[in-house]
Parts: C-alpha cells; sequence; structure tokens
C-alpha cells in the first residue's frame, strides 16, 4: 500500500502497485472457465439427481442447491468476506442515496453499467434484492465471464434481461474514440442520447486492473468517467486501495469526479494504525 506520489508538475496519483497474475486476462479467463465448467457440472448432476427423484416417487429437493456460482478466487471472495455487496445494496437503497428505486418515479429507473462483472452477481443482486428495475448492463474483457454470468441468470426471472457483454476497459482505441468526442458510437449498450449511465459500479475491478503491471490504470479513471452521465454516479468498492488513494485517483480531473459519500465498514487496529479490508467510495461526475 501507498501513499500519494510525489507530484512532477502532471498528474498527481498513488504508487503503482506490484504486479500480480490477478492483473492479467489469462488469469480471469481460465477462473470463469474452471467456474463455468463446474456450474454446468453441478446443474447436470443436479438435473439427473432430480430425475431420480422423480422415478423413485420422492419429493424434489430445492433446484438451486448443487448450482451455486464457485466465489473461492482470491480476487472476490475477499469482498464477501467482508459483506462489501451487502452494503452496497444497502447503500444504494438508502435514503443517502438519490437514485434509490424508492426515491425515483417508477418510469424513471436508473441506467447501471457493471464494470469487470464477473459472475454478475451484483447486477442480480441489485434486481432482486434491490428492487432496481432499469435496464442494466454487465461488460467484462472475459469472456468466459460473460457467458457465466448469462447462464446463471438464466435461472432468475427477475435478472432475464441483464445484458452482459464482453469488452475491454481498456482497449487503446477508447482513448482514441474521446479525442474524437465519439465515445459510445459503436457500443450498442451505450445509451450515447442519455451521455452515459446514470450509476456504474465497479467491484475488485480497478483493483485487477491496477495489478497489470504496464500502469493501465491510469487511464482507468478517465475512461470510467466518460461511460457515467453527468451528474451520475460511480460507485467503486476496492481491497487494494485506501479511501485515499481511492480518492486521489478518482478526482484527478477538475472537471471530473467529487467524492459524494463513502460506506462504512469495520475498522480494525493493526500495529498501532487504524485500517479497513474494504472500501466504497460513492462518486457523481461533475454536471457541467
Ligand atoms: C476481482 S474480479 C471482480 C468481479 C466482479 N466485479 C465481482 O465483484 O465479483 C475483477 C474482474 O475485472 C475483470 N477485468 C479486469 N480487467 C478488465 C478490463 N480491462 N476490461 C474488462 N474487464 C476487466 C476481470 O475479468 C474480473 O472479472
Amino acid at each position: 500500500m501507498s501513499g500519494i506520489a510525489e507530484g512532477d508538475g502532471r498528474t498527481v496519483h498513488p504508487q503503482h502497485l506490484e504486479p500480480s497474475e490477478l492483473g492479467t486476462k489469462e488469469y480471469w479467463e481460465s477462473f470463469y472457465d474452471n467456474s463455468l465448467s463446474h456450474y454446468l457440472s453441478s446443474k447436470r448432476d443436479g438435473r439427473k439427481r432430480r430425475e431420480q427423484d422423480k422415478s423413485l416417487d420422492e419429493e424434489d429437493e430445492d433446484e438451486d442447491e448443487d448450482e451455486e456460482d464457485d466465489d473461492s478466487d482470491p480476487g472476490t471472495s475477499w469482498f464477501t468476506e467482508h459483506n462489501a455487496p451487502q452494503k452496497v445494496l444497502d447503500f444504494m437503497t438508502s435514503d443517502r442515496f438519490p437514485l434509490a428505486p424508492e426515491q425515483m418515479e417508477s418510469d424513471r429507473q436508473p441506467t447501471i453499467l457493471d464494470l469487470g462483472t464477473g459472475n454478475g452477481s451484483m447486477l442480480t443482486l441489485l434486481r432482486e434484492e434491490g428492487e432496481y428495475t432499469g435496464p442494466m448492463v454487465g461488460v467484462d474483457y472475459s469472456p468466459k465471464s460473460v457467458e457465466l454470468a448469462r447462464q446463471l441468470t438464466e435461472r432468475i426471472p427477475e435478472a432475464q434481461d441483464i445484458q452482459f457483454e464482453v469488452w475491454d476497459i481498456l482497449d487503446p482505441k477508447h482513448e482514441e474514440d474521446i479525442r474524437r468526442g465519439a465515445f459510445g458510437e459503436d457500443i450498442g449498450w451505450f445509451p450515447s442520447k442519455d451521455g452515459g449511465f446514470d450509476i456504474v459500479l465497479d467491484k475488485g475491478t480497478f483493483d485487477a486492473v491496477s495489478l497489470s503491471g504496464e500502469r493501465i490504470c491510469e487511464k482507468y479513471p478517465g475512461i470510467a468517467l466518460e461511460l457515467v452521465k453527468k451528474g451520475g454516479f460511480l460507485i467503486i468498492t476496492s481491497c487494494n486501495w485506501t479511501e485515499s488513494e481511492l480518492v486521489a485517483w478518482f478526482t484527478g480531473d477538475k472537471d471530473g469526479f467529487t467524492v459524494y459519500d463513502r460506506v462504512e465498514y469495520p475498522k480494525f487496529r493493526f500495529g498501532g494504525q487504524e485500517g479497513q479490508g474494504v472500501c466504497t467510495i460513492c462518486f457523481q461526475r461533475r454536471d457541467i
């Protein structure tokens, strides 16, 4: 973990993290490939068992019993341990958050994009338990993640219309599009007429990108900004960066994001220092 890097007249941001395999596409593709195989084989086993049960004229067991998605990788289980999905859901459905469904007209529900969606579980949670009924898109650069997210949502009636797409947030082409003022023109799922999504989510994706080496994470805040409409929100959850580091990364541009709110997590003391395992910051894009 690091402090703020020395200013050199250009953008001041926290020091980079040591690269790790969690910052590579190969790692995530192989992880979601395993999760998908595991999911499909438990689904098959579950179906076979139910057929046997049926032929024995027994009561049908709960369909989902063997169909849980695998949450055992170091990149996502840490968040679950710290109850991050539930904390983000609680924040997004509270009266602290201006786009919470209860505060919106039913025909003006916010649009949501989930960056690096993984198995899509944050979106399905918001749909099933958060009463978010507006358009939702989850993107990930791993095709296997997108396949897994689509498979997992198949069994959830409320989640059928969630769109999952393969998309690399850091494709160099986006920078060129931003320069030309043409960002989003060739992405069918991008709400161009609104100038972006009402809410963009990131849970662990900036973390993964920050571990990739090559310093490509420096480009991430600028791309994220283009995805959020003016006045909209970016809610980012991290286990690699502290709150102040996240703020430094995302508020560097004076026309960009400001800090709107933060989610509370339990604090712990270690070696005389106070810390927390996870942080979530809600940024708002300036409406200028
Ligand atoms: C730690 S996982 C988090 C997954 C999910 N958000 C969750 O909370 O379970 C990081 C995710 O970011 C994705 N990712 C990393 N770099 C990306 C990029 N450049 N473009 C799109 N997705 C990316 C990975 O494939 C992986 O699904």
